[in-house]
């Protein structure tokens, strides 16, 4: 009989990291998007704002764990949390002292929260989001705004990064594998554009379970009055409105976009900078609407289903604790402003210098560069797409040459409460040199 051998592999020891992880990992990559072969990295620790690798290369990090680590890296106060919760046990699917404290806390912060539930990621928590809207008004379809990210659910990635610009409110799959009955149920629409959002709005509103936006749309801010418009929407013809703040949960303000642009939904989705670098998910509203998730409803028609088996446990929830025990700190939320101010100019300033075309978007610890000659505002997936992309992905390659750890794409520069101006400073340098040598190749 043949023996199954769970002994590691010791003949991968010789071997190169970019070799062991291009033969296991689809093109190298967990899905952190493609990096070429010769620089794929394996990181082998963290601290605040640094990283390196298992070669020992140095990075500066301006992707943060894609905005996780708000707090830093290996941030004490959560270190500490975490080693005291660990010998108590990791999962036990079931409340705990942590998550019920962090449950209180976010009902407290969160206007849109009477009641909450946790699951393990952002993808899961916009994706109840939906189900409980759908369950809620009786009705299918969903709106989105184009470009927006919900996840890697089936309404999260659709009109993601679409190549055809389709007529509104076409949706567009950014994903193979999406049946195209999901696509007769996401309706699109473009972000801070009132008025043609609202003549979607009315035109489906017989059909219409929610509108789903991220109120600070990947790094574009919303214009004046444009949430505040989709809520009345909402409201008027009574549509739920989902805030995704994955990303701007704990990130704009303590109290989120919901504080930081005061507009309140009906429903909201957390994620990343909640669980202090540790997984965590978190879905909450009105207590109307969430009691339709009541186990004592199985079998009624609006019951819905949820169920995370590491949704709140102990250890994301004692990291999450003591994350926001951080995010409470005197002048935590002025330092990341002032930090993303401070990005954002510098990073226009340096586009000048050289003379290169272009607008630097992003609110609150957030920065992207867009490459475009247009002087008129990138405020929509349409205009960020008029700006050079192929020169978003150059730079990002010549800033990871350079010892900056960044998303693949080019796109969100994520800062944290590690971050100081002097790490932007060392960022600008580099952001110059590479620049200056996009031009000199003619990519810009
Ligand atoms: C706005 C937004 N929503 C949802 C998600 C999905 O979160 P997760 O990767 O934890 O599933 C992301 C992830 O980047 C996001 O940016």
């Amino acid at each position: 009989m043949t023996m199954l051998s769970f002994a590691s592999n010791t003949s991968t020891v010789d071997k190169k990291p970019e070799d062991r992880a291009w033969s296991v990992f689809p093109r190298g990559s967990n899905g952190e998007f493609n990096l070429p072969y010769e620089l794929t990295r394996v990181i082998e620790h963290g601290i605040g704002c640094e990283l390196w690798d298992v070669e020992g290369r140095h990075f500066l990090d301006f992707s943060m764990g894609w905005g996780s680590a708000l707090v830093g890296h290996a941030r004490s106060e959560v270190v500490e949390a975490v080693a005291s919760q660990i010998r108590k046990g990791s999962n036990f699917a079931y409340i705990t002292a942590p998550s019920l404290q962090l449950a209180e806390e976010i009902v407290q912060v969160s206007p849109a929260s009477d009641q909450i539930r946790f699951c393990a990621s952002g993808t899961e928590a916009t994706m109840y989001c939906q189900r409980l809207a759908r369950a809620h008004t009786g009705r299918t379809k969903i709106l989105k705004f184009e470009g927006a990210y919900h996840g890697a659910n089936e309404i999260g990635v659709t009109s993601l990064f679409p190549d055809k610009l389709v007529n509104f409110p076409e949706p567009d799959p950014s994903s193979a594998g999406i049946a195209h009955s999901v696509m007769d149920h996401v309706l699109v629409a473009p972000f801070n554009d009132l008025d043609t959002t609202r003549r979607i709005i009315e035109e489906h509103a017989h059909e219409l379970a929610a509108v789903i936006a991220e109120p600070l749309h990947r790094c574009l801010a919303p214009v004046d009055g444009f949430l505040q418009g989709v809520r009345k929407l909402t409201e008027v013809h009574n549509i739920l409105l989902i805030f995704d703040e994955v990303v701007t949960g704990f990130r704009l303000a303590y109290g989120g976009a919901q504080e930081y642009y005061g507009v309140v939904p009906d429903l909201v989705a957390y994620g990343k900078a909640l669980g202090g670098g540790y997984p965590i998910g978190a879905f909450g509203g009105k207590s109307e609407i969430m009691e339709l998730v009541g186990e004592d409803r199985l079998g009624s028609s609006t019951y819905v289903w949820t169920a995370s088996t590491l949704g709140g446990n102990p250890v994301s929830s004692c990291a999450s604790l003591a994350a926001l025990s951080v995010f409470r700190q005197e002048g935590a939320y002025e330092k990341l402003h002032g930090l993303g101010v401070y990005l954002r100019t510098s990073m226009k300033r340096v586009l000048d210098n050289i003379g290169i075309a272009g607008q630097i978007i992003g609110d609150g610890p957030l920065a992207q560069v867009v490459f475009t000659e247009s002087t008129d505002p990138v405020i929509d997936y349409r205009s960020t797409k008029k700006g050079n992309t192929a020169a978003n992905r150059a730079m990002m390659l010549g800033l990871f040459e350079r010892g900056i750890f960044l998303n693949p794409m080019g796109t969100k520069l994520y800062l944290s409460l590690a971050h100081s101006e002097s790490t932007c400073d060392a960022f600008l340098d580099r952001f110059s040199d590479t620049l200056h040598v996009l031009r000199e190749n003619g990519t810009l």
